[in-house]
């Protein structure tokens, strides 16, 4: 009879000989255990997350001829590639003499974002993510970050690109 009690009893129980009275104490022990090793990989992962943006070495960009002054009328649009081949962004002329630019990929799932004209801010037609003009802020929906902006640079009749802003 004795036999068929330990036949039914899962084998862990040979290797871990505590009695079922004192089984409360010991799970709360484990948990204990389990809580702190797990806090300690959680403190260990972020420690090397925040080293290795530390380590990060900031981006270089070259600087790219991207349209003619007065090539676009005002309210008008150009689009074109940076700081990479395939890297589309959007220049809009705000005004006679003011241009701003941006990655045309939207910061929430990466569709492409377009200039309306009459409301004066580029929309993303994914989700109705809309995003300032001005300065490439979300005005509404669901991206939580900005567009990041094509720093332009005036020489002569030349608009150059010369590095992207994130706004980190
Ligand atoms: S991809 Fe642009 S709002 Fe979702």
């Amino acid at each position: 009879m004795a036999d068929r009690t330990k036949e039914r009893e899962p084998l862990w129980r040979d290797e871990f000989s505590v009695s079922k009275a004192d089984e409360r104490y010991v799970s709360r022990r484990q948990l204990a255990k389990f809580l702190t090793l797990g806090s300690i990989g959680m403190f260990a992962g972020n420690l090397w997350i925040l080293g290795k943006s530390w380590l990060r070495k900031a981006p270089v960009y070259n600087r790219s001829a991207v349209a003619q002054a007065g090539e676009i009328p005002v309210g008008g649009v150009k689009l074109f590639q940076y700081p990479n081949p395939g890297e589309q962004c959007i220049m809009i002329r705000t005004a006679e003499d003011s241009y701003v630019a941006y990655s045309q990929k939207c910061t929430h799932l990466s569709c492409a974002v377009f200039y309306a004209r009459e409301q004066n801010r580029l929309e993303c037609p994914c989700h109705q993510g809309y995003f300032s003009v001005k300065d490439g802020s979300v005005l509404q929906g669901p991206p939580t970050r900005p567009l990041p902006r094509v720093v332009l640079e005036r020489s002569g009749d030349q608009l150059i690109a010369i590095e992207m802003d994130s706004g980190a």
